[in-house]
Formats: structure tokens, sequence, C-alpha cells
């Protein structure tokens, strides 16, 4: 199934119009004021039902998104963040999840008070900053999304609209997007009965939707994807024929185990070398994240591509 016939064939998300206006007007707020990014996060679901009980999900906690999100909006972009319902996001990513419960950070003074804990006051202070500063200058929307369905179509509908922003706007596609689907027509209605035994599931592949979102619906955009890969024997030839078929213009590649301290940047242009980004025994003592070293690159590359 090509693209065009998928989204003929899809039912539409019933919030698809809302979320365009609200992106519309946040992306005229920001239209020749400053550099707006497209951060997608998380992994996409594919249902087995219409009421859905069960579904299939793929990898990704939204850490990687989120974690940019930050030093997008530190670098000065106006950041979209399509992410998954209730994975990682920006600022409260710090104090969310089982990890890091909120709740451990506070105490409750002998006044029956409750307070941060000193010891953290000062990280948690400049967390806060920065998440009310995004909120007053409006920098920050979020759009989430649970299917692959709820993902295809709301990106082509954000970039159609940021196309306007010509080579302004970034896509930063980082979202882990389910390459299988039960197609509108063939889903059950109601929940699937074990009572016949076995199920046999028969899924269409999800179109490619690189090849549109290059060529047609952003097609001034500075586009990077990402490239997971759990084999790193075959992760740069895999990086280097996305670029070739989809014409975009950075491939990130990472390896599902050494993600966190290492990527690859991958160009389209034969002879410009791949770029290793990683983070050194001290970094990775000290708690750096590795998208503080990607982010800087990209704004580099985007503004060297805003005036070519
Ligand atoms: O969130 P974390 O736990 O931190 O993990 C981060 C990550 C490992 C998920 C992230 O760094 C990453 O690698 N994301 C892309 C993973 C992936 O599934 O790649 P892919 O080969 O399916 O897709 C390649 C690119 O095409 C992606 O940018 C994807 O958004 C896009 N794509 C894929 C399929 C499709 N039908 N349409 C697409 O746009």
């Amino acid at each position: 199934m090509d693209p065009q016939e998928y989204f003929e064939s899809q039912i539409p998300p019933s919030n698809l119009s809302e979320v365009s206006e609200r992106v519309d007007s946040f992306v005229n707020n920001h239209f020749k004021k400053r550099k707006i990014v497209l951060v997608t996060s998380g992994g996409t679901t594919v249902p087995l039902e219409n009421q859905t009980v069960r579904f299939l999900d793929n990898f990704s906690a939204g850490t990687r998104g989120a974690t940019s999100a930050e030093f997008f909006l530190d670098a000065g972009y106006a950041v979209i963040f399509l992410h998954r319902q209730f994975s990682l996001q920006p600022y409260s990513r710090h104090y969310s999840h089982s990890k890091n419960c909120f709740l451990d950070y506070m105490k409750i003074n002998e006044k029956g008070e409750v307070h941060v804990e000193q010891k953290w006051n000062l990280n948690m202070k400049e967390v806060l900053v920065k998440y009310q500063n995004a909120k007053k200058l409006g920098t920050l929307i979020m759009i989430d999304f649970v299917t692959v369905k709820d993902y295809l179509f709301t990106l082509r509908s954000v970039t159609k609209i940021l196309s306007k922003l010509k080579k302004d706007a970034m896509l930063y596609l980082a979202a882990a997007v389910s390459d299988f689907f039960v197609p509108d027509k063939k889903m059950v209605e109601h929940k699937i009965q074990s009572d016949d035994g076995p199920l046999d599931l028969r899924l269409d592949k999800v179109p490619k939707i690189l090849s549109p979102l290059v060529k047609e619906w952003a097609p001034n955009s500075f586009v990077v994807s990402f490239k997971l890969e759990t084999d790193e024997s075959i992760l740069v030839k895999k990086s280097k024929k996305s670029l070739k078929t989809y014409g975009h213009h950075i491939v990130i590649g990472n390896i599902l185990t050494t993600r966190k301290k290492q990527v690859i940047f991958v160009y389209p242009e034969e002879d410009k070398p791949i770029l290793e980004v990683t983070l050194n025994e001290e970094e990775l003592k000290n708690g750096t994240e590795i998208e503080s070293k990607i982010i800087p690159k990209l704004v580099e590359g985007h503004n060297m591509f805003r005036i070519e």
C-alpha cells in the first residue's frame, strides 16, 4: 500500500482538525520570530480490535525525544512535541516514571509543610526555571498519539503546516514507528475470543511516509530521521540506504544497547565522513546526556542549510 492509498483508506483520528488548529496557531505565533522543530517521540501502537483490548507496541520510552526537546528549547527553537501518550515529556521527565518519583524529592518539615529536599533544590530550580520560561514564551506545544494511525495522520498535518516556514523548520523524527498494521476494513469490532484456539495474524505493511514527507508535505524543511538497529554491522548500510531512498538531510544511527552513549551521524554526501558522537567515561559518570552533544550539531547543520 502506498502512502496515498493508506490515507484514503483509513479513517482519520477524530481530533485531527482540533490538533491542526492548535498547531497552526502555534506556528503563526512563532513564524519569523524563531525556528521551529517538530520532535516526534515514543512508540506507536497497532490495535488488533476496534474496541481495543489488545495491541502491538514499538519499543521507546521517549527519553531521546523528551531530552532532545529540552536542548532545542535551550537553543532558542520553538518545539512541537509529538509524543506517545504517557511517554516521557520535557522537564517532567526528570521527576516521573518509577525511577525518579517526584515524591522522593520532597520532605515534610516540622510545621507540616511540604518542601523540596535541600540537596535537590538547585537541580530542581534549574529545571523549573527552564520549564517556566518555555511556558511564559509559549515555545512548547505538546501533541500526543497512541496508534500508528494517529501518528501518521498527525505527522502529515503538522508537517504541511510547517512547510510555510520553509527552511526555518526542522523535523526530528525520533519516534519508533510500527512497520505493520491492521487496516480499518479488516479490523474486528470486539475483543478477539480465545475459544477458537490460536490466533493467526496477518498484518499489512505501513507505508514509508518519509518519501512524501520530504518531497510533498514539507519539501523545504531540514529533515533528520533516526535508524535503530540491534546489529551494528548493518547500521551504516541501512542509514545510507534510507538517505538515498528518501533524500533527506541526516540519519542518526543508534544501536539499542548503546543508544544513550553513542550515535552516528550519516550524511547523504558520499564524501562527507560519518560523525561519531559519544560520551566518555567521565561524562557518563557525571550524568551528561548525549542529546547535549547531538542538538548543537544539528542546530549548526540547520543554520548552514538555511543559508545554502
Ligand atoms: O525513546 P528512547 O527509549 O530513548 O529510544 C530512542 C529510539 C531508540 C527509539 C530512537 O533513538 C530511534 O532510533 N528512533 C527511530 C526508531 C525506528 O523505529 O526507526 P525506523 O527504522 O522504524 O524508522 C526510521 C525513520 O523513519 C524514523 O525516523 C521514523 O520516525 C520514520 N518512519 C518509519 C516508518 C514509517 N512508516 N514512517 C516513518 O516516518
